[in-house]
């Protein structure tokens, strides 16, 4: 069978790479891909981003599955789109993707549904907004309503940071239409940690837990990012906490979909943030998987993961057990010169291993240019290392990235410090 993957970034290729082991598919397409899935003899490139085109090409070479890896195809409706035409898809509907798609949604949602979350209140209006900061105080959490690519959060620490977020989205419209509309919410503290599930419109199948790296530096410095890298499992989430989130958070939220009419199919990735005594709040829901927590989440899945999107689009998850490599796997991801801010591109990049059982390496903002592989986006690459503990984890990730060198390199030297000081 031929496989669609949709996007370009780490994820994607994590995504194709674990597709790509089943013995019954011949092919994954990636759209549009990277230079990582431009060199992989299972994977192919296709150069088609319009959604029409896409269900065109899908319809065309008789695509079994379609898996769609990032927010924007599917807040544009992929999804329907594809399923109006016939083709098997797995995503949520654009409907169902506005529990990423606009924060507003989210919060209300959680309110009507009783699902722990901060309070919070949406304005539109930029004096009522400043109104209710001043009541509020700060450290206080602005979000722009809308879809902002990672910019669309400031966490104040101050009031006058608190205004000024409140002035660039409202009063300066700096984010467009995606900040027109902003959550004012409680500022939560605690530990974060990503929780991700398969849905089928009604069964929920939960992944291995993970947990992210926000910040660009290390100790959790410097700027918000993307993600500089991510590990899974997640001491953190214990089987307490995992029956906790999926009855308190996602079954809530999937049965809750369900009664509002918009079923929800997909990947569901509910963001935690984890306070002193334990207890889980959603800091946010994204709509599909986590980059770079796909990465080594799919490099200890095992099975063929075709049958499982299969068994999702089916309507069949109950019946489905998933199995993991029992290792932890963390991922570093290597950024470019200047990311997040204005990341350069067209760097050389030297030195990639061949994949082992250790170590693999992940493609995202690379690309092809005369045949040399160079940078071509922010987040460049994802070394993921496997090993029986955490230390032995980074040792193997850490190996592989001392390898690797392009001109500007930035990466953070502490991922999995959290779970390291959790072991002993
Ligand atoms: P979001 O896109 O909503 O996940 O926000 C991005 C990041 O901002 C999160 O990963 C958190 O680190 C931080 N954040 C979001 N909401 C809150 C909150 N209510 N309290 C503290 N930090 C938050
Ligand atoms: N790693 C965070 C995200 O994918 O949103």
């Amino acid at each position: 069978m031929k496989l669609l993957v949709v996007g370009s970034g780490g994820r994607e290729h994590a995504l194709a790479w674990k597709l790509a082991q089943s013995a019954r598919v011949q092919i994954v397409y990636v759209a549009p891909g990277n230079g990582g899935t431009a060199q992989d003899a299972r994977l192919r490139n296709v150069d088609i981003t319009d959604l029409d085109a896409l269900a065109d090409f899908a319809e065309k070479e008789q695509i079994a599955l379609t898996v769609v890896g990032p927010e924007a195809p599917l807040a544009a409706g992929i999804v329907n789109l594809f399923r109006g035409r016939g083709l098997k898809v797995f995503g949520p509907t654009k409907e169902a993707a506005q529990l990423e798609s606009s924060k507003d949604f989210a919060k209300a949602f959680m309110k009507r549904h009783g699902i722990p979350s901060a309070e919070y209140e949406t304005f539109f209006d930029a004096a009522a907004a400043h109104a209710y900061l001043d009541r509020q105080g700060a450290p206080i959490v602005i979000k722009a309503d809308g879809l902002a690519a990672g910019k669309g959060v400031v966490v104040a620490a101050t009031l006058d940071e608190a205004h000024a977020a409140v002035d660039m989205m409202l009063a300066d419209n700096k984010l467009g239409d995606a900040g027109a509309r902003v959550v004012i919410e409680a500022f939560l503290e605690g530990e974060e940690a990503s929780f991700i599930v398969m849905v089928d419109g009604k069964h929920v199948l939960p992944l291995a837990s993970s947990q992210d790296h926000k910040r660009l530096s290390d100790g959790d410095a410097g700027p918000n990012t993307g993600g500089m890298g991510a590990y899974s499992p997640a001491p953190i989430v214990t089987p307490q906490l995992h029956a906790r989130v999926m009855r308190e958070i996602i079954l809530p939220t999937v049965r809750g979909m369900e009664k509002e009419g918009i079923r929800y199919t997909g990947f569901l990735y509910a963001g935690l943030m984890i306070d002193a005594q334990g207890n889980p709040k959603t800091l946010e829901f994204n709509c599909r998987m986590g980059d770079p927590e796909t990465q080594p989440i799919m490099a200890r899945l095992k099975g063929d993961f075709s049958k499982v999107i299969e068994q999702a689009i089916a309507g069949t998850l109950d019946t489905v057990e998933l199995t993991w490599d029992r290792r932890t796997a963390l991922g570093v991801v290597l950024a470019a010169h200047g990311y997040p801010d204005a990341p350069r591109k067209g760097d050389r990049i030297n030195g990639i291993p061949a994949e082992t059982e250790h170590a693999v390496t992940f493609h995202a903002g690379t690309t092809l240019a005369g045949g040399k592989l160079v940078t071509s986006g922010g987040r460049v690459l994802c070394v993921v290392g496997l090993a029986d503990s955490v230390r032995g984890a980074q040792s193997a990730a850490y190996d592989t990235v001392n390898q690797i060198s392009f001109d500007g390199m930035q990466y953070r030297r502490d991922i999995g410090y959290r779970a390291v000081s959790r072991k002993h």
